[in-house]
C-alpha cells in the first residue's frame, strides 16, 4: 500500500478542507436541505437565512458594499462568475485590457467576446519577474476600453499584482475593473474599497476552505452587469422575465446551499486562525522549497529570485526531463502530487518560453502542509535530478561511441 499522499497541488483545490468544514456542511444538509427563500415555512426561511448572512459576510470578507449585501452574488465556481461578468459589461465594438497571467477562464470569455460578439482585446505582458507593470496598463487603454480584467495571484508562477495601482488607472479612466480572485482570496486580505476592485470574482474551493461547485462575484454598487441567462427565482414567479434586482439578476436556480455552508465554516476557520498568519505559514514553507530546490543541479525556477509580493505556489523544471514524465516520478516513486503541463494558463508559458517544451512542474503549498513535506519535496526532486544527470553522461557516452 502506498504512503501518505504528499499533496501540493493547492492551487489547483486546496485538499484536504478543515474538519470544521466537513462537519457543518453534513450538519447544514441533513438538517437544512430544503430549498431557501422559495418557501414560507421555518426550515426553509433559516436556510434562505444561512444564504443572505453568508452574503453580508463576504461582502465584509472582500470590502464589498456592506450596505448592499445582495449583490454578493453566488454561481458554481469563479469561471461561471467571470461568464457572467465579461459579457455582461462588454459589447461590440468595445475593447478589454488584460494579462498574459490570466487563466482560461478569462483567456476564454474574452476570446470569445472578440471572435464571436465583435469586441476588442489587448493581452498585456509580464515583466521579467513575474508582475504586470501598471504603466503597461495604461498604455493599453483606448477610447473604446470598456473593462480592464486581471488575474490578482498567478496560478502558475504565483505573483501577486498590483491591483490597487491597477484599480487607480482604471477610476482615473472611468473603466470597469474586475479581478480574478481564484488564488488569492482566504490568502492575501483584499478590500475592494481600498484597492480600487469595481467586480471580484471567487471560487470556494481554494483558500476560502469551501467546497467545490461555488463562487461567484461581489459587484460594487456603481456597476451594472447585464443580466444574460434568465430562469427560476423563487419570487415573483409571474413576472414573464428575469428579474432586474441582485442578487436574482445574477442567480438562476435553485443555488448550491451545501456550497454556502461549506463558505460560511470556511469563514469561522479563517477567522480562528486568521488569514495573514496561514499565508506567513505558507511563505515559510514556500521558502524552504525555493532554498531546496535551488541548490540542484539541473532545476531551473521561474520568477521566484524574491518571495515578496508572492502566493505559496513555485514554478520549475528539471533540464532533459519533460514536465509531465517528473510530475509521474514524484507521484509513483514518492506519493507527492503536483500539477504540470500549461496550468490553464497558456499565456504564461508562452511569455515565459515554457510552452514548446509542455509547461512546468507546479509545488503549491498549502494550510495544511508541513516542513516534513517539504523535504520530502526537495529529496524527491533531487533523486530525479541525479537520475536524469546520469541518464544524460550515458547518452552522451553512447553517441560519442557512434561518433567516434
Ligand atoms: C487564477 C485562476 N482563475 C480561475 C481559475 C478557475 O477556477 P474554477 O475552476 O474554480 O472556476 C483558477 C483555477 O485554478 C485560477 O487559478
Amino acid at each position: 500500500m502506498k504512503e501518505r499522499l504528499i499533496y501540493f497541488d493547492n492551487a489547483a483545490t486546496v485538499w484536504p478542507k478543515p474538519e470544521s468544514v466537513y462537519k457543518y456542511m453534513d450538519e447544514f444538509f441533513r438538517s437544512h436541505g430544503v430549498n431557501p427563500g422559495r418557501s414560507g415555512y421555518d426550515l426553509a426561511i433559516e436556510a434562505g437565512s444561512l444564504l443572505d448572512r453568508t452574503r453580508q459576510r463576504l461582502t465584509k470578507f472582500f470590502g464589498g458594499d456592506e450596505d448592499a449585501p445582495s449583490r454578493l452574488i453566488f454561481g458554481y465556481n469563479v469561471t461561471d462568475a467571470l461568464n457572467l461578468a465579461i459579457p455582461g459589461l462588454v459589447g461590440q465594438g468595445e475593447h478589454i485590457v488584460t494579462t498574459n497571467l490570466e487563466h482560461n477562464s478569462v483567456i476564454r470569455p474574452v476570446n470569445h467576446m472578440v471572435r464571436d460578439h465583435g469586441a476588442e482585446a489587448t493581452f498585456v505582458p509580464f515583466n521579467a519577474q513575474g508582475f504586470v507593470e501598471p504603466d503597461a496598463i495604461r498604455k493599453a487603454i483606448r477610447p473604446n476600453t470598456r473593462l480592464i480584467i486581471v488575474n490578482h495571484g498567478s496560478n502558475v508562477i504565483g505573483t501577486v499584482q498590483p491591483v490597487k495601482e491597477i484599480g487607480a488607472i482604471c477610476r482615473e479612466h472611468g473603466i470597469t475593473f474586475v479581478v480574478d480572485t481564484a488564488q488569492t482570496a482566504g490568502v492575501i486580505p483584499i478590500n475592494m474599497k481600498e484597492m480600487n476592485i469595481d467586480v471580484l470574482a471567487f471560487t470556494g474551493h481554494k483558500a476560502l476552505m469551501g467546497s467545490m461547485g461555488i463562487g461567484g462575484l461581489c459587484v460594487r454598487k456603481h456597476v451594472e452587469i447585464r443580466q444574460i441567462r434568465s430562469g427560476g427565482t423563487g419570487v415573483r414567479s409571474a413576472n414573464p422575465y428575469h428579474l432586474e434586482e441582485y442578487p436574482w439578476r445574477l442567480e438562476y436556480g435553485t443555488p448550491n446551499m451545501i456550497g454556502v455552508a461549506s463558505l460560511w465554516a470556511g469563514q469561522d476557520w479563517l477567522d480562528e486562525h486568521g488569514v495573514e498568519s496561514v499565508h506567513r505559514q505558507e511563505m515559510a514553507l514556500a521558502k524552504i522549497l525555493v532554498e531546496g530546490l535551488r541548490k540542484i543541479e539541473g532545476v531551473r525556477l521561474y520568477c521566484c529570485d524574491n518571495l515578496d509580493n508572492h502566493l505559496s505556489t513555485i514554478l520549475m523544471n528539471l533540464n532533459s526531463v519533460e514536465p509531465g514524465d517528473v510530475g509521474v516520478m514524484l507521484d509513483v516513486d514518492h506519493s507527492i502530487a503536483t500539477r504540470t503541463g500549461l496550468h490553464c494558463a497558456p499565456l504564461v508559458h508562452r511569455q515565459l518560453g515554457t510552452e514548446e517544451t509542455h509547461g512546468g512542474v507546479r509545488f503549491s503549498v498549502g494550510a495544511f502542509n508541513t516542513e516534513e513535506d517539504v523535504s520530502a519535496a526537495i529529496a524527491a526532486v533531487e533523486e530525479i535530478a541525479k537520475w536524469a544527470r546520469e541518464r544524460q553522461a550515458t547518452k552522451q557516452n553512447r553517441f560519442a561511441l557512434v561518433t567516434r
